[in-house]
């Protein structure tokens, strides 16, 4: 099995100074934490007070976006090299908010994910069908989309994507676990058909509305390589329960 990577995105939520109080509580509830690669994706203003609480510990940081020039006139983006000059590892690219209330292109999306991924820091490439679509029966033309389309300019896969059903983001409504299985194994064969042997090192994340008490039947599945987790990872308590949960299922 893959190594569990469990990374919370905070969204616009938290000002630097309540992030880095958030932070310091995540540092504790999961300083004994091996099992799993765990990581946070605070606001961007929040990123330098997030890798002040976190430096040294098990947990990494990321952003909720990137911009694919390294510099130039992009007036509200975020750069790269900032980035990595903040210490991040992770970038999460394509988020259904940035598709669906920002509306990203599939295009733009790959620009951001092959320039995050030439600087090696790590993208989390977010794909999902949104509840209509899921209804007409036409969630996997989504996926085989966004997938071909956002992955155009890359030559090996990203490290890590996330598999986010729009209408189970913030809902409190998780997909089924057969949903899951079947999207993630969808995402596996369109992964190994490009890219061949190297898919098999991609981890597919679920994300939309995780919590501690719906993590432990994904966790059983050899499908489910870990959680891009919203909600429940704003508050250190449910966020450790959650990790805790999984690791404890996967070792099962
Ligand atoms: P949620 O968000 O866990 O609050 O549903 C997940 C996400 O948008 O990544």
């Amino acid at each position: 099995m893959r190594r569990l990577a469990i990374i919370g995105n905070w969204k616009m939520h938290t000002t630097p100074t309540s992030a880095k109080a958030l932070a310091l509580q995540l540092r504790e509830h999961l300083k004994d934490v091996t099992q799993a690669d765990l990581g946070i994706c605070p606001p961007a203003l929040s990123i330098p007070a997030v890798a002040e609480a976190l430096r040294g510990s098990n947990i990494s940081w990321g952003a909720q976006n990137a911009h694919w020039e390294r510099d130039g006139a992009f007036t509200g983006e975020l750069s790269v090299d900032a980035l990595q000059e903040l210490g991040c590892t992770y970038v999460i690219v394509g988020h259904s908010e940035r598709r669906h209330v920002f509306g990203e292109s599939d295009d733009m999306i790959a620009k951001r994910l092959a320039r995050v991924a030439e600087s090696g820091l790590l993208p989390i490439l977010c794909v999902g069908e949104k509840e209509a679509e899921r209804q007409e029966s036409r969630t996997e033309e989504v996926l085989e989309r966004q997938l071909t389309k956002g992955l155009a300019y890359v030559e090996k896969p990203p490290g890590l994507i996330a598999y986010e059903p729009v209408w189970a983001i913030g809902t409190g409504k998780r997909a089924e676990i057969s949903d899951v299985e079947e999207a993630h194994r969808f995402i596996r064969e369109k992964l190994q058909a490009r890219f061949g042997s190297h898919a098999s090192e991609v981890r597919i994340l679920y994300g939309g509305s995780l919590k501690p008490e719906n993590i432990e039947d994904l966790a059983l599945s050899q499908e489910f390589d870990g959680g891009l987790v919203g909600g429940a990872s704003l508050s250190a308590p449910s966020f450790a329960e959650l990790i805790a949960r999984a690791i404890k299922r996967r070792n099962h």
